[in-house]
């Protein structure tokens, strides 16, 4: 697995550039009506600022795709736009600990969606990453590329406002939303929070369009996410805590 630095690894799952026809893009929006959305003040200051929408699930119109379409529609209330990922019906990778990241930022393998989810998260402020419940865990492809991109972009990562969401039909959302949760809670990524955690229920796709509290859940995390951005960006500059240097030991040593 020790691939020479600048060189990518291939695997037969098929081309980059056919899984950039699964990336959709959500209406960019500045200005919204005038059904009690934010000022023109706020609305301008978040123009710019766009939101990486990472779905893990395989069912491209099931319960976490309207989830995530709830999320993006409250957003764009506030002028933010949002860039979806489509993960689920896709072959990922997972982690090898080669470590050829370390030098290059980039997964060594190129062949999938890591390196294109790394590319875009750079493009983005925030990070929303939802997943539909597989026996109490996350779904296996969302899990395989958080654990890459984390590996390989934590500096992309850090200070990006990130939340998670999880979907179920009866149980076990909870550890899915605190699994997706670890990665960010170790890269300074300020975690966005809700009225309750942000899950939502359904079984067969677009019931949880019946599950009005979770809906809600989320609506109220994309305010959440709308007034920390806002706040970072606040004089158009993003601000950020200085830290110590990492002082990285193996626990013991
Ligand atoms: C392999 C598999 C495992 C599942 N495990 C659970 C589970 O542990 N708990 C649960 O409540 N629902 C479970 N479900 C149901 C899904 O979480 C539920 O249908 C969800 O709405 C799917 O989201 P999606 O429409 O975005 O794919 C499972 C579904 C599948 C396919």
């Amino acid at each position: 697995m020790a691939a020479a630095a600048g060189a990518v690894m291939a695997s037969p799952l098929g081309s980059l550039a056919a899984q950039d026809s699964r990336i959709n893009t959500f209406k960019q929006s500045s200005n919204m009506n005038s059904e009690g959305e934010l000022s023109t003040a706020e609305s301008k200051s978040n123009t710019a600022k766009k939101v990486l929408l990472i779905n893990g699930s395989p069912r491209q119109k099931g319960n976490t795709n309207l989830a995530l379409t709830e999320a993006a529609k409250q957003l764009e209330k506030h002028g933010i736009a949002s860039e979806l990922l489509q993960v689920g019906h896709q072959a990922v990778h997972g982690c090898v600990a080669c470590n050829f990241c370390n030098a290059t930022g980039h997964c060594v393998f190129d062949d999938d969606l890591c390196n294109r989810a790394i590319d875009l998260l750079a493009q983005c402020d925030a990070l929303i990453v939802g997943s539909p419940t597989y026996y109490g865990q996350p779904n296996g492809t969302v899990l395989s590329l958080v654990q890459r991109m984390s590996y390989a972009a934590s500096k992309v990562m850090q200070n990006k406002p990130a939340a998670a969401v999880a979907v179920c039909r009866r149980g076990g959302a909870s550890a899915v939303y605190q699994t997706l949760l670890m990665p960010f809670e170790m890269q300074n990524m300020p975690i966005v929070t809700s009225q309750y955690w942000n899950i939502v229920y359904g079984r067969t796709e677009g019931e949880a369009a019946l599950d009005a509290e979770g809906l809600q859940t989320i609506r109220t995390m994309a305010d959440n996410m709308a007034f920390l951005l806002q706040r970072i960006h606040a004089d158009g500059t993003p601000h950020y805590p200085q830290r110590e240097p990492w002082q990285a030991t193996s626990f013991i040593k």
